[in-house]
C-alpha cells in the first residue's frame, strides 16, 4: 500500500469497539486512515452519528474495492464468520476483534488467507488493550513457553473486585459492568468463563503450536458464586480471580482450562483489578512476565484495533510460527490433577468427578462444600453437569497444584 495517502476503512458494527475506534480515529487527526463506510444491521437503532453515517448491506461493503481495510466489530459471532470469510475469499485485508470467531474457526481462517492472500489481524480479540497476541508471536516466537494464563475477562474481574473490595452484591457489579460497556451483548459469556475460553484457544494457538477447539477446553465461571464462597476465599487470605490458563506438563502436555481460583498477595494476578486483564507469559530461559493493561471497554480495545490497521497497512500478517513448527503439537493432558474446592447440592457430583483426597468444608441444609482432586479428563467430560447443579467450583490456587497452609486451615475449621 501507498503509505502517503489516506487509507480508506470500512467498519462493520458500531458499538462499544467500533465506536471506540472511530472516536480515536476522530481525535488523532493526523493518523492516515479515514472511516470511509459503516456498516451496520438495525436502521431503527438510535446512534451517535447522523443516519447518513451508515450503510445497511454488507455485500456492497465488502465489494467496494475502493476500500483498503475491512473492521469487523459486530458481537454475533455467525455473522462475523460469513462476513470475515467472505472478505478474505477476496483477498482483503481484515482486523477483528471478534474472539469466538476467531476461537471457533481459525482453522479455516488461516486456510482462507493461504488460498486467497487476504491477511486477518485480531490483536484486540484478546485482553483488550494488552499487546499479548504479537508479543507472544512475535517476542516469544522462539522460545518455548512452559505457561500462559492470566485473567481475560475484564466484566468478571470488574465484578470479582466489586464484591472483594466494595463489598459489592453480584447483580450490582454486573449491571455496572454492563452499563460501562465491558460486558457482552450475553453477559453469560462473561460470568460463566466463556469469554475467557474463547481468548485463550486463540492464546494457545500462539503460545504453544496447538489449535484448541472451544469445545475441549473446560471452562467455569463465577455465575453460580455464594456468599459461602466468598466467605471463604476471604478466611483463606484470598480474593477470587477467573484464571484462563495453559501450561506444558513435564510431559509435554497441554492444561488448558478457565477457572475461577483463589488468588492470595503473593500471586501475580492479585494486582489486577477492576476490568484490567493481567497475562503471565511463562518462558522457558526468560521466566514468568506479567502483562497487565484494560481489557475491556471501547478505548483501549478500539487502540487494539488501531495497532493492527497500521500493521495490517505496513503489511504484516502473523507467521504463526509455533503452529507451522509445531510437527507434534502437544496432546491434552486429561491426567492432570488440579486441587479444587466444590460447592453443589447434588452430593453423585463428587463421584462423577471422581474427587479424591477429599475433605469437608462446610455443610449447610442441602448444600455441601468440599475439597479435593480432580483430574483435567474428569472435569472436561462433567462440566455440562457441574453447570446443570448450579454447582460453584475453583482452584485452590492459580497454578491448580495445591494449596497445602490453606488446607490445614480448613481442617482446624471443620472438626
Ligand atoms: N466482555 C469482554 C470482557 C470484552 O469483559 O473482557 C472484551 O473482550
Amino acid at each position: 500500500m501507498d503509505s502517503h495517502r489516506l487509507l480508506k476503512i470500512g467498519l462493520f458494527g458500531f458499538g462499544c469497539v467500533g465506536q471506540g475506534l472511530y472516536d480515536i480515529l476522530s481525535r488523532e487527526e493526523a493518523l492516515p486512515f479515514k472511516v470511509e463506510r459503516i456498516c451496520v444491521k438495525d436502521p431503527t437503532k438510535l446512534r451517535p452519528l447522523p443516519t447518513e453515517s451508515f450503510t445497511y448491506d454488507w455485500h456492497q461493503v465488502l465489494q467496494d474495492d475502493s476500500l483498503d481495510i475491512l473492521v469487523e466489530a459486530i458481537s454475533d459471532a455467525n455473522e462475523a464468520y460469513t462476513i470475515v470469510a467472505e472478505a478474505l475469499r477476496r483477498g482483503k485485508k481484515v482486523v477483528t476483534a471478534n474472539k469466538k470467531l476467531v476461537a471457533y474457526h481459525l482453522p479455516e481462517l488461516l486456510a482462507l488467507q493461504q488460498e486467497f492472500g487476504g491477511v486477518l489481524l485480531y490483536e484486540a480479540a484478546v485482553a483488550g488493550g494488552i499487546p499479548i497476541i504479537r508479543t507472544v508471536e512475535e517476542y516469544f516466537s522462539n522460545e518455548p513457553l512452559e505457561r500462559v494464563h492470566g485473567i481475560l475477562n475484564g466484566s468478571s474481574n470488574y465484578i470479582l473486585s466489586q464484591i472483594f473490595k466494595l463489598q459489592k452484591g453480584y447483580a450490582e457489579a454486573l449491571k455496572e459492568a454492563q452499563d460501562k460497556g465491558f460486558a457482552e451483548l450475553d453477559p453469560w459469556l462473561d460470568v460463566a468463563g466463556a469469554d475467557a475460553r474463547h481468548k485463550l484457544c486463540i492464546l494457545a494457538a500462539h503460545a504453544f503450536g496447538r489449535t484448541i477447539a472451544p469445545e475441549e477446553l473446560a471452562f467455569f465461571g463465577i455465575d453460580y458464586l455464594s456468599d459461602a464462597d466468598v466467605e471463604y476465599a476471604k478466611q483463606s487470605d484470598s480474593v477470587i480471580k477467573m484464571v484462563a490458563s495453559a501450561h506444558l506438563t513435564a510431559d509435554g502436555e497441554l492444561v488448558p482450562v478457565v477457572l475461577p481460583s483463589l488468588v492470595d498477595a503473593s500471586d501475580d494476578l492479585f494486582v489486577v483489578e477492576q476490568e484490567f486483564n493481567g497475562v503471565v507469559v511463562q518462558g522457558t530461559y526468560s521466566g514468568p512476565q506479567l502483562f497487565k493493561g484494560r481489557g475491556a471497554g471501547g478505548h483501549p480495545t478500539g487502540a487494539a484495533v488501531l495497532s493492527d490497521i497500521v500493521s495490517i497497512s505496513n503489511g504484516y500478517s502473523y507467521g504463526y510460527k509455533k503452529l507451522n513448527k509445531t510437527t507434534n503439537a502437544p496432546a491434552l493432558a486429561l491426567d492432570f490433577e488440579l486441587e479444587v474446592y466444590l460447592r453443589s447440592s447434588e452430593p453423585e457430583l463428587v463421584a462423577a468427578l471422581g474427587l479424591t483426597n477429599l475433605q469437608n468444608v462446610q455443610r449447610d441444609n442441602d448444600t455441601f462444600s468440599v475439597l479435593g482432586t480432580v483430574t483435567l479428563g474428569n472435569l472436561i467430560k462433567n462440566q455440562d453437569h457441574i453447570r446443570k447443579a448450579g454447582a460453584y467450583i475453583m482452584a485452590l490456587s492459580s497454578d491448580f497444584v495445591g494449596a497445602p497452609a490453606r488446607k490445614v486451615k480448613v481442617q482446624e475449621q471443620v472438626s
